[in-house]
């Protein structure tokens, strides 16, 4: 339970948590009843909505006027507006409330709400919430220690609702003891106490969900290299040799390697639109993705080639543009062989890189795609073979299989988004990245930054009432 603030807290700038509160405040038959009037005024002035439900006795110790005045709102008595004949509805009270604070609460509407009696509008409103409900008693010292309102204070508090003690002093009966209602701007101060609790929690709940939900970055602090798109060797100023591919399976693999955490370096032929957030290199022939690709060899942890590189290329580049020669319908141009990229950085792969390649076949497919993991040294590879429909070039869909030294694993036509997610999950299960220390710290940091700057609060005792 909430403890009680210090007097030097109550007045003090502390934070105001009540603002936009929806507060049932019950009023009971009891001589501290005008307490209540103070009680509104102080809820009213933290930003709270109050709304005074009385029992019948309450209005014989303090009128519903001024409660009604105090509080801006008619004060509610009966279940049913016998002139008008409307309904107080006591569920629709109920829900609306943020809390429910019964204050002055008399040994009689304890007992009600202990033991589920719910013969007026009070008693019916406390069975209907679902708030947070404070019980602030108010009665002679000798009731208050009467065994059935310890066991019935005992009832309330194992359903939840929060005691606020009354306090030790001078009572109405003349006597001295434990029995007077705790003072308004105590209860105030002890709600706003509740709530500062409450909004942490929720607050903290709430970051951690979004975090979690938001954060699931397993590629954090990796870096990432792709090759995507046909390679294009020029055979002259105006004219290449080139191939059908678009760049889209590599522009999703670096997408979705991006939304995982990784900083991508996408080497690329193509004209697509550039991934968000992601470092993409133009280039043109397979030399210059070669040269694009050592430069960031050191720093790179996973390498995807997904780039259709031609394996050969003119082995001169006319300087002019090939004229047509009259009478010769034929025209031969002598091929060199390309640099291979994967199988360059391959060779010299070091023990923290993971390389993975792709192996596009007509024909043997498994058979050509395990040769080439090998040849390569790459760590998987992933086959799509153009006997397949939807799959390869140019399409918004490819099938594949998932190659490497122990295993094949196929995959269904799907999207080359959903492609990509399936390559990376595996990268990331290959790796073991699913719990990324670098990420796990970066979510504390984030808990930390997200915490509530709450408004202030503060209670002016001068006031004139
Ligand atoms: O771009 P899209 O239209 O979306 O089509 C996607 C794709 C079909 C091009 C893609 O999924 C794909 O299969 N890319 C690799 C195509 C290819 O060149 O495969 P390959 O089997 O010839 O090459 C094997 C691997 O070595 C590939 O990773 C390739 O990038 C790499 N390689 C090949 C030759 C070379 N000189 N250098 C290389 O790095």
């Amino acid at each position: 339970m909430t403890t009680l603030p210090t007097s030097e807290n109550t007045n003090d700038n502390l934070i105001n948590h009540l603002q936009d509160k929806k507060i049932l405040l019950g009023v009971c038959g009891s001589i501290s009843a005008y307490k209540s009037a103070l009680l509104v005024r102080l809820l009213l002035r933290q930003g709270c909505e109050v709304q005074v439900i009385m029992t019948k006795s309450a209005s014989d110790f303090i009128t519903p006027l001024t409660l009604a005045t105090l509080s801006k709102k008619p004060v509610l008595i009966d279940f049913i507006k016998n002139k008008e004949g409307v309904w107080n509805n006591h569920v629709d009270l109920g829900l609306w409330a943020d809390a429910f604070i019964v204050a002055p609460a008399s040994e009689n509407t304890i007992a009600k709400l202990a033991n589920g009696l719910c013969d007026n509008l009070l008693s019916a409103t406390y069975l209907s919430a679902r708030c947070p409900v404070f019980v602030a008693p108010a009665m002679d010292l000798d009731m208050y220690q009467h065994p059935s309102t310890l066991r019935n204070l005992e009832y309330l508090k194992s359903y939840g609702n929060i005691l606020i003690e009354a306090t030790h002093g001078e009572l109405a009966s003349g006597l001295i003891g434990q029995g007077r209602l705790e003072e308004p701007e105590n209860i105030v101060a002890f709600l706003n106490d509740f709530f500062e609790d409450y909004i942490q929690k929720e607050a903290t709940r709430e970051d951690i969900n979004t975090i979690e939900e938001e954060i699931y970055l397993p590629l954090k602090g990796k870096k990432l290299t792709l090759t995507a798109g046909a390679t294009r060797e020029a055979i002259d100023p105006v004219r290449y040799l080139s191939n059908h591919s678009s760049g889209k399976m590599g522009y999703a693999i670096a997408t979705e390697a991006q939304k995982l955490g990784a900083e991508v370096t996408l080497i690329s032929t193509s004209t697509l639109e550039n991934p968000k957030d992601v470092n993409v290199v133009k280039i043109g022939s397979a030399d210059e993705m070669l040269l694009a690709v050592e430069m960031v060899f050191q720093e790179t942890d996973i390498f995807i080639f997904a780039a259709a590189v031609a394996d050969y290329r003119p082995l001169e580049v006319a300087t002019q543009k090939i004229k047509k020669e009259e009478g010769n319908d034929k025209m031969i141009i002598e091929l060199t062989k390309n640099p291979d990229i994967a199988a360059t950085i391959g060779a010299k792969k070091q023990s923290s890189q993971f390389l993975v390649g792709f192996a596009l076949e007509t024909n043997n497919e498994l058979e050509n795609a395990q040769s080439k993991l090998k040849k390569k040294n790459l760590d998987m590879i992933v086959l799509n073979s153009l006997q397949e429909k939807g799959a390869g070039f140019g399409h918004d869909t490819n099938k594949i299989s998932i190659i490497d030294a122990n295993q094949k694993t196929d995959f269904e036509l799907k999207s080359k988004t959903e492609v990509a997610q399936d390559i990376l999950k595996t990268i990331i299960e290959k790796l073991d990245l699913r719990k990324n220390p670098i990420l796990e710290e970066e979510v504390k940091e984030e808990e930390i930054k997200k915490t509530v700057a709450p408004k202030k609060f503060e209670i002016n005792k001068e006031e004139e009432f």
